[in-house]
């Protein structure tokens, strides 16, 4: 079985993803968290909270860094809710954060393992990029990282970058000079999949309790994409990410050396710069159709009609 640590920031999409992630045949060996949406305290709190709902004692978490490693913090502008998780409020039962810090678990896993460890980033780069400065050596084994951020030519935070790169550039250039291997999942897919509020209501009419969650939960989001951005329907960034774990055709990669502007007006964009970026998988282009049916079927267990 694949085993996967997912790197998070909880944050709506992140609870989506998560919750695709908890439903499936991987194993998790852990959940990290890093400020990102909001500050530490609030996502570690709700990874807890994801942790207890889908009733997972034996997935641990362990809280990562406070702030990106050169810079302060920069979160997000209230579009996840009160809580971080649309005004769910979920309880945390008897979890609690494990005392490791989520770079030294990250780093000792990963160095006990056979290389076959794989790595969904949800948020912010800067775990990684503290594990990789600190055990060069150990983080060498990572096989794999799956990461959301950046787009190409596209940007959220501003008209260039996007949201998660923006916050820590220059651990997004650190993990990308390290060379293992890396599927990035940007704005350029992810904005095409928008879910409309008619594909949400089929989860309020479901009697799934994890449809009626993420009905809840979505609500704050999709109002937000409206107000803002006149987008009827929510864009799911981290759910995308995840979903292309387990169908290699919803979205096409293509490798591209790619770099990330660390100063200026285009800090946190990433660039394609044949010959002066690092190569990293690009994600192209995303079958809409497929990948709203693999989600709403293996998260919800609702069919969508062809
Ligand atoms: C990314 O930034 C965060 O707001 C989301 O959780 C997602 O990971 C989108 O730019
Ligand atoms: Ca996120």
């Amino acid at each position: 079985m694949r085993r996967f640590i997912i790197d998070t920031d909880p944050g709506i999409d992140d609870a989506f993803a998560i919750g695709l992630m908890m439903q499936s045949d991987v194993e998790i060996l852990g959940i990290t968290t890093v400020s990102g949406n909001n500050g530490i305290d609030s996502v570690t709190t709700n990874a807890l909270r994801l942790v207890n709902f889908f009733n997972r004692p034996e997935i641990s978490v362990y809280e990562g860094a406070r702030k990106p490693i050169l810079r302060e913090s920069g979160t997000s502008d209230g579009c996840h809710g009160t809580d971080g998780m649309g005004n769910t409020y979920l309880p945390v039962g008897n979890r609690i954060v494990e005392e490791k810090h989520a770079v030294d678990f990250l780093i000792e896993t990963i160095d006990s393992s056979e290389g076959d460890i794989e790595i969904l980033a949800l948020g912010p780069l800067t775990n990684l990029a503290l594990a990789i400065q600190k055990a060069p050596e150990a983080m060498r084994k990572l096989k794999q990282i799956y990461s959301m951020g950046g787009g190409v030519n596209h940007g959220n935070i501003t008209p260039f970058a996007e949201f998660n790169y923006w916050v820590d550039p220059e651990a997004t250039q650190v993990v990308f000079d390290f060379g293992i291997p890396i599927r990035m999942v940007g704005l350029n897919v992810t904005e095409e999949c928008i879910i409309s509020p008619d594909e949400f209501a089929l989860l309020s009419r479901s009697e799934n309790p994890v449809a009626a969650l993420y009905y809840q939960m979505q609500k704050p989001y999709t109002a937000h994409y409206m107000n803002r951005d006149k987008i009827n329907g929510a864009i799911i960034h981290d759910l995308l990410t995840a979903s292309t774990i387990f169908d290699d055709s919803i979205v096409s990669f293509e490798t591209q050396d790619v770099r990330v502007e660390t100063e200026g007006e285009k800090r946190g964009a990433t660039l394609i710069e044949p010959g002066n970026g690092k190569p990293v998988s690009l994600g192209m282009s995303v079958d809409v159709k497929k990948y709203k049916s693999f989600v709403f079927e293996k998260m919800f267990r609702i069919k969508l009609k062809a």
